[in-house]
């Protein structure tokens, strides 16, 4: 197996200009449940706004909108005029930013999940797991991204050739919940004396990627907390950023799945792998791909299990069946904890909308690996994307339990 020690990538990077801090006083973020597509449509074209809109989530039924403060009576016009109620559920998403850590703010803590860490501290403590565990670890470099960093890997193997589980996480760098819930998962596989964890770190091989949008994961620490996408500015647009979630070459742009315009949260890119960072990984899992039997992409928010496809919603996988019953096992292991955390699943255009040129299209359609979920965390929206610190242990957890049962229940597969 080719696994390459990782080079220090970061040391020739590029100084960012010194940004300012993107600071969102007074921000509300709202519920709107809607009936009628026009309604949908109508409160969705706000967001053409972009200083004023954001979008935090999108449903079948409900979205919800990030407001300025500025924009408050254009939002207030709009809902009248469309006939829809909206409920604020944070009224200050700079004062939810400014206290996401609260549950450990001391700088030097070390490394407990008990507040989300930069990616300096993620960097070192995969090293230290490395130094800690060399008989069943290896570091791996995807490759490197627009901004030069390695991104890394780690691979966790009692038995080379055991079933492989890949866990990307963090492609959308504002969801930090994910890297977090995949170091805490690392750090179970390698330390944990329960019996049944035990045996799922030792039955298969696993490669887990915690942060693969690097540059970004850095941003949203220094300069922007809310940015979603990845920051390779585009020659044809002042807009800066591909959503790499649409970027690999799969379905890419197909059925309205992603935006053609930069300036979108959904844009897909130039090209296909228009991304260093989706060429790599896209470059990596092709060489393993006979090893991986099992993709599983991070996200927040929304409490989802989503299989494929995403570019369509009228065709589904041949084995639709098997990803349903196996999404419901992992539903249901989440849900009997106390908990009682409720997980939706289904086909990401079937219950959430078309998105082509994602992760687990990409792995299932052109790697052949047909066990393959995004799975958005929590919440469902109290927190949405800056879900305090205290939940990251509760999240990691059922995140744990949820994977036991999903590889249970594909072992029970034909
Ligand atoms: N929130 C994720 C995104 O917008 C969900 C994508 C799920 N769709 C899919 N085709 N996998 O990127
Ligand atoms: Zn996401």
């Amino acid at each position: 197996i080719i696994l390459i020690a990782p080079t220090n990538g970061a040391s020739f990077l590029k100084k960012r200009d010194q940004e300012k801090k993107v600071r969102y006083d007074n921000y509300s973020v709202f519920r709107i449940k809607y009936e009628t597509s026009l309604q949908r449509q109508s409160l969705l074209e706000l967001t053409n706004i972009k200083q004023s809109f954001k979008l935090w989530r999108d449903d079948n039924s409900e979205c919800n909108l990030m407001v300025a403060p500025s924009a408050m009576p254009l939002f207030e016009e709009r809902l009248r005029t469309v006939n829809v109620t909206a409920e604020m559920f944070i009224e200050n998403v700079q004062d939810l930013i400014d206290h996401e850590n609260e549950a450990d703010t001391r700088a030097d803590a070390t490394f407990g999940w008990t507040r989300y860490y930069n990616l300096a501290e993620i960097d070192a403590w995969l090293d230290t797991m490395l130094a800690a565990y060399p008989d069943v670890t290896s570091g791996f470099v995807l490759g490197q991204s627009y901004e030069g960093r390695d991104i890394r890997g780690l691979l966790i193997s009692y038995k080379w050739g055991n079933p492989g589980v890949f866990i990307e996480s963090n492609i959308h760098a504002r969801e930090w919940i994910t890297s977090a819930t995949a170091t805490w998962l690392i750090n179970e596989l390698l330390t944990s004396k329960d019996e049944l964890v035990r045996e799922l770190a030792e039955s298969h091989d696993w490669y887990i990627v915690p942060v693969l949008n690097v540059d970004v994961f850095v941003y949203t620490h220094e300069t922007d907390r809310l940015w979603r996408k990845t920051r390779q500015p585009s020659r044809i647009s002042d807009c800066v950023g591909v959503d790499p979630n649409r970027n690999y070459d799969s379905h890419w742009m197909e059925n309205g799945g992603a935006s053609s315009n930069p300036c979108d949260e959904t844009y897909a890119g130039p090209q296909p792998f228009s991304e260093p960072e989706i060429k790599a990984m896209s470059d990596f899992v092709s060489i393993l791909k006979d090893k991986i039997n099992v993709m599983l992409a991070f996200h927040s928010y929304s409490q989802l299990l989503l299989s494929p496809y995403g570019h369509t919603a009228e065709e589904f996988p041949e084995n639709y069946a098997d990803l349903m019953q196996v999404a419901k096992a992992y539903s249901d292991a989440v849900h009997q904890l106390p908990y009682g955390t409720i997980y939706k699943y289904g086909s990401s255009a079937g219950i959430l909308y078309p998105a082509s040129g994602a992760t687990n299209d990409w792995a299932y359609n052109e790697q052949d690996i047909k066990i393959s979920y995004t799975i958005e965390f929590r919440d469902t929206g109290n927190f949405g994307f800056v879900l305090p610190a205290a939940f990251i242990k509760p999240n990691a957890e059922e995140t744990l339990i949820g994977i036991m049962a999903l590889l249970a229940e594909s072992k029970k597969l034909g």
